[in-house]
């Protein structure tokens, strides 16, 4: 077989046998198929898309190009959760003490930053003396020992999604429904739970922008695990406007422990409950999403889920007296003011622009070897529907002062204020497979 071969066949509209797949899958990860050549198949898939089988088959080299974690020792049903990647989205920080207070296991795998969206791994990393970066043993230990444990993906969970990943990310191929449902479903199968919840936003902010193709989405992926055996739902979320009021990274899990107080901003705050009822259900922990629910809201209101977030920051090392002092946290060099220009209500907020913005500020790489400031970032002051009057506040940018005016161009751009009202969207659009 010949990859020259393979990029033409999909250049020119034709459908991947299984072998082909495969074949191309191990050249990336034995480097016999160079970055040029993968980028240029990456590119062709884009254009010309890929069927179900192959994307199934796509996902299943990906998933069997590295390990595949064993998590019995761990005991209970341990669901896993993942989100296709939006702003502001700190849901994992939120969720896992929530999950892991209500005696559901959960051993989790996250990633870094992707573009303009951020990452769960980047963010914890902001918690001063936290370790992402476990050995296997430590962390099945930890979960045994305290329900809960979240780090980054190791390099030998799906390494192919780790090379496609980095090229997908700077050759414009990234919001493809095929490359999309083999990152993220290669990892989830290989990363060892038992059942996968996936949150798959839609919107501006999203890769997937249209509500109909997050939908198709989510639907190939819960085939994709329920054919691989594994129970998944898929919950389509807006992603029309960032989901709270901080985006980066310490300003993202100072805003999360705010919501384990019981003090977080509306949005954020029904998400997370949403998708930890879900996971409470899928866990057995309860009869339906109703009473995990219920069992959720009551994790945060007695304090167990808060409680739960000091005992596993400070398992991972991370100092756990941030969660009542936030003056530990990294602190910004700068920051400077975005205020409305005309009265109205706030009609747009361009997701993807502030996402932009915050990756302006020194919050997301540009290029992947970029160090990140954890201190930098974006808090809103209004969102969707909010009455303004000229002058008023709109956001706070923070970071290095180099750097904080080209943002706070970006988010003054992302702000529209209109004399109507707007309807703002439903943030939770669909269920499937529950
Ligand atoms: N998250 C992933 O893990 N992969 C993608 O392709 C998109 C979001």
């Amino acid at each position: 077989m010949k990859i020259s071969e393979i990029i033409m066949k999909k250049r020119d509209g034709g459908v991947l046998t299984k072998e082909e797949i495969q074949f191309f899958i191990d050249g990336i990860v034995s480097g016999s198929i160079a970055d040029y050549q993968a980028s240029a198949l990456l590119m062709a898939i884009y254009i010309r898309g890929m069927n179900e089988e192959e994307t199934s088959n796509l996902t299943m080299s990906m998933r069997d190009s590295g390990d595949v974690i064993d998590l019995s020792p761990i005991k209970g049903i341990k669901v896993d959760k993942h989100s296709t990647g939006g702003v502001g989205d700190k849901t994992t920080f939120i969720i896992a003490p929530i999950v892991a207070a209500c005696k559901v296991p959960v051993a989790k795998m996250s990633g870094r930053g992707l573009g303009f969206t951020g990452g769960t791994v980047d963010k914890m990393e902001s918690i001063p003396g936290f370790r992402t970066s476990l050995e296997k043993e430590e962390f099945i230990n930890q979960v045994n020992e305290i329900g809960i444990s979240v780090i980054g993906q190791t390099g030998h969970i799906a390494p192919a999604d780790k090379i496609l990943y980095a090229l997908r990310d700077v050759t414009a191929t990234v919001d493809n429904f095929s490359l999309i449902s083999g990152s993220i479903m290669s990892k989830k199968l290989a990363a060892g739970s038992d059942k996968i919840v996936l949150d798959v936003k839609c919107g501006d902010g999203a890769f997937m922008e249209d509500e109909e193709r997050a939908k198709a989405l989510g639907t190939m992926m819960c085939k994709i695990g329920e054919a691989a055996g594994k129970h998944t739902v898929a919950v389509i979320t807006d992603m029309n406007q960032p989901l709270g009021y901080n985006v980066g990274n310490s300003l993202e899990i100072i805003e999360a422990i705010d919501v384990l107080k019981g003090k977080g901003p509306k949005d954020i705050t029904e998400l997370a409950i949403s998708l930890s009822a879900i996971m409470l259900k899928l866990g057995e922990m309860v009869d339906s999403v109703e009473e995990g629910r219920m069992m959720a809201t009551e994790a945060i209101t007695s304090g167990k889920a808060l409680a739960k977030v000091k005992e596993f920051i400070a398992a991972q090392g991370g100092n756990p007296d941030v969660v009542d002092d936030y003056s530990l946290f990294p602190e910004p060099q700068a920051s400077i003011e975005v205020t409305a220009k005309n009265d109205g209500y706030i009609s747009q907020i361009h997701c993807k622009c502030i996402g932009l913005a915050s990756q302006s500020t020194g919050a997301g790489r540009e290029k992947k070897e970029d160090a990140l400031d954890l201190s930098a970032g974006i808090k809103l002051a209004k969102k969707l529907g909010d009455s303004v009057k000229k002058g008023d506040l709109l956001a706070t940018i923070y970071g290095d002062k180099s750097k904080i005016e080209v943002a706070a161009k970006q988010v003054e751009d992302a702000f529209e204020i209109s004399d109507e009202k707007v309807e703002i969207p439903k943030l939770i659009k669909e269920i499937i497979g529950l």
